[in-house]
């Protein structure tokens, strides 16, 4: 065999064997292998006149089948299963070689893959990938982490299978090295959850506020996804709610046990916004309302629980009432996304990963599930201003925000006195709310932590640390 394939993919489920077609739809050779050889053989029976495969049954043929260096793409469960194929193909490779792993791996497993493996001169790649079945087939966001050297390898191979976003720049970038790729598909995810669950609340409210029926609130998702809120997930969101059930003639969405799932990464962006002290608050609601929905027992022994009668809006006034939820749906999404980029920005200080948030932004326009025309404002504040503090220093984003403020307000009063639980644009606002605050009750908490346990505190009037001797004549001491 010659070693003529200019990249290997390992792992032919289904995104592996998508991501392979791709590269080879794209004019390159790709050699292609699974634990079960028959994988590899319908692959090639299949697909095979898309373009070059090169099947290969043993981990030894397929390292001989890729030409040097190696670029060897794994694409296997995350976790312990990434581990052993590693572990397998690791001592068959040589120095300079490259693995590429192409899971949802945890940043932190990725990090510590990559220092293992440089020991060996074997260039780790962790690559966040976005975009689902279809997406690694036509052309998915690309996140890879690694070092430049890689990128430089690897880089331009990836350019040629990802999206394009509308101005034809491909979305993939160097995002930086070790786990950066990762941690950044894991806020990407993260972001998802968030933009989920607020589509859920709109859509709740447009059907026990503003009375429509799902047919209703998917046209009203279609007229906005015309609008600012243009995304794949709204658009989606339309099909999902519009879909009529086959066995019962129902609404889709009414016969579909409400209890949502999760395979993970939401939730880790959230548990390593805790560990970076960077207030996530819209994407924690979104993953505890995952988990919330999970508890069937408890709701069914809570079903009884008081609440306020229901009121639902008719006419004119559901119209308008509509009208303020897109408002609610925006300002609230706005806040998501710049709690994302905190968290990309804490991150990337913590690792010294020097990441670029516009770089970010762009490559998020297409190709992944976040996709929206939105992201290419996002992109133009951080081009506008790099150091951007955050999204909401942004002019343009204020100024929308604003607009939508009185709104927002009142989407959330309402869906609290009709008793419609809105976690996600609640977090939103509070969080909103907190950052324009002139004065928080933090003042109020140091006071408590110096009472009970002399934590001692700053004081606005002057420099250094203060303690009150509360147990004492309360004269205050220097600490
Ligand atoms: C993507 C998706 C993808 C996957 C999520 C779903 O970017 O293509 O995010 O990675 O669909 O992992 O996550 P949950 O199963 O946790 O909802």
């Amino acid at each position: 065999m010659s070693s003529s394939a200019q990249i290997g993919v390992t792992g032919l489920a289904v995104m592996g064997r998508n991501l392979a077609r791709n590269f080879a739809r794209n004019g390159y050779t790709v050699a292609v292998h699974n634990r079960t050889a028959s994988r590899t053989r319908d692959l090639v029976k299949e697909f095979g006149q898309e373009g070059d495969f090169v099947a290969t049954e043993t981990a030894e043929e397929f390292v001989a089948a890729l030409e040097r260096p190696r670029r060897l793409m794994i694409m296997v469960k995350a976790g312990d299963p990434t581990d052993a194929v590693i572990k397998e193909f690791a001592p068959l490779l040589e120095p300079g070689d490259m693995i590429i792993d192409g899971g949802n791996a945890h940043f932190a497993d990725t990090r510590r893959r990559e220092r293992e493996l440089r020991e060996q001169g074997i260039h780790f790649v962790g690559t966040g990938i976005s975009g689902g079945e279809e997406g690694a087939l036509h052309g998915p966001s690309i996140m890879p982490g690694g070092s430049k050297e890689s990128y430089a390898s690897l880089g331009p191979m990836l350019e040629k299978i990802s999206a394009k976003a509308k101005d034809g720049a491909p979305c993939v970038t160097h995002v930086g090295p070790d786990g950066a790729g990762h941690f950044v598909k894991m806020v990407h995810n993260g972001i998802e959850y968030a933009d989920m669950q607020l589509i859920g609340e709109a859509y709740q409210l447009l059907r026990d506020v503003a009375g429509y029926a799902p047919a209703q609130v998917a046209d009203i998702f279609r007229t906005w996804n015309t609008g600012r809120l243009d995304s794949y997930l709204i658009e989606i969101t339309a099909e999902v709610l519009s879909h009529v059930d086959a066995a019962t003639g129902k609404p889709f969405v009414d016969v579909v046990v409400d209890q949502a799932e999760q395979k993970g990464t939401g939730r880790w962006t959230v548990q390593i916004a805790l560990d970076l002290g960077v207030p996530v608050s819209g994407i924690a609601e979104a993953v505890f309302a995952r988990s919330l929905s999970g508890h069937a027992a408890l709701r069914a022994a809570s079903r009884h629980l008081a609440g306020p009668q229901p009121a639902p809006l008719s006419g004119a006034e559901a119209a308008a009432f509509a009208d303020r939820v897109e408002q609610a749906l925006y300002a609230s999404k706005i806040v998501s996304y710049t709690q994302g980029f905190h968290e990309i920005a804490a991150g990337g200080e913590e690792y010294g990963w020097d990441i670029d948030q516009g770089a970010v932004s762009a490559i998020w326009r297409a190709g992944c599930i976040i996709r929206a025309a939105f992201l290419d404002r996002i992109r133009a504040a951080y081009d506008a201003r790099p150091d951007l503090p955050s999204l909401l220093s942004d002019e343009t984003f204020a100024r929308e925000i604003a607009a939508a403020q009185d709104d927002w307000r009142e989407v959330l009063a309402t869906a609290v006195r009709q008793g419609v639980p809105t976690p996600g644009f609640a977090a939103a606002l509070s969080y909103y709310d907190g950052l324009r605050a002139p004065r928080l009750p933090a003042a109020l908490t140091q006071g408590q932590r110096d009472f009970f346990g002399a934590h001692t505190y700053r004081r606005v009037d002057r420099e250094g640390t203060f303690h009150t001797l509360w147990g004492g004549d309360r004269t205050e001491v220097s600490a």
